[in-house]
């Protein structure tokens, strides 16, 4: 049986205290879903520490939706994946198509984030997935292929054992367009084969790969129905507590 996954990423959303509050509601309501369903948050670094407490006490992980390219020193603004993880971050998300379309971030940074974040004990949530002229081009599986072979096929088996992948197409995210629970089994299958050719089909059979972009409480259930979806990366819909929760329970 493969890890159920639920994560949400608030992106560049409220303040610290508005965190908190959030946190509260969705600890409040975790009680609610299948006990199997692993809860994570991918707060702003910023609230690392306002949610960690109330985090660990309801059983729900903590991400960053970031980290540095470098350990430490003279990198104005940048925040290290020691520092994440010495506040009791579980996860990173990296690779997510906005720090890619907008901060420039390539397979070799990521391939340097990666690493630091695995020498800090942080599990990476690897974000990959096309834009839509890449789709509407037919050419959504090599460019998918691409970011795996680029990335992931640069860790070490036991490294691998600890990621998430996490497929959101680009032209999903924000949009109120969502894969059809068909897309996204059709590539969520792709993803478990090319990773089947690096790390063996058992090892590829183990990792969970979430679907992200545009999922909500309405179309979880048909996404999360199908054999190769194993849960959301939810940006939005993870704002609101009881919408967050409704997604969780959706499997
Ligand atoms: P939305 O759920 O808002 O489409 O965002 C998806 C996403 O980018 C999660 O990382």
């Amino acid at each position: 049986m493969r890890r159920k996954i639920v994560a949400g990423n608030w992106k560049m959303n409220t303040t610290p205290a508005e965190g908190a509050e959030l946190l509260k509601g969705v600890a409040a309501l975790k009680s609610t879903i299948p006990a199997d369903v692993e809860l994570i948050v991918g707060v702003p670094f910023t609230h690392i520490c306002c949610v960690k407490d109330a985090a660990a006490a309801a059983g729900i992980a903590v991400s960053a939706q970031n980290c540095a390219d470098h350990e430490s020193g003279a990198y104005t603004g940048e925040v290290s994946a020691k520092m994440i993880a010495s506040l009791g971050a579980k996860y990173v998300i990296l690779g997510h198509s906005e720090r890619r379309e907008y901060y420039g971030e390539t397979s070799q940074t990521l391939n340097k984030k990666m690493a630091l974040a695995y020498e800090q004990g942080l599990a990476p949530i690897y974000c990959v997935g096309e834009k839509l002229d890449e789709r509407e081009a037919g050419k959504h599986f090599d460019v998918v292929r691409r970011q795996i072979e680029e990335v992931v096929f640069h860790l070490t088996p036991e490294q691998f054992g600890k990621m998430v992948i996490a497929y959101e197409p680009v032209w999903a995210i924000g949009t109120g367009k969502t894969a059809t629970a068909e897309q996204a089994q059709e590539i969520h299958a792709f993803i478990r084969k090319v990773l089947a050719e690096k790390f063996g089909a058992a090892a590829a059979d183990q990792t969970p790969i979430l679907y992200g972009g545009s999922c909500k409480p309405g179309n979880a259930a048909e996404i999360f129905s199908k054999t190769d979806v194993d849960g959301g990366l939810i940006g939005g819909a993870s704002l609101v507590a009881a919408d967050f929760i409704a997604i969780a329970k959706a499997f």
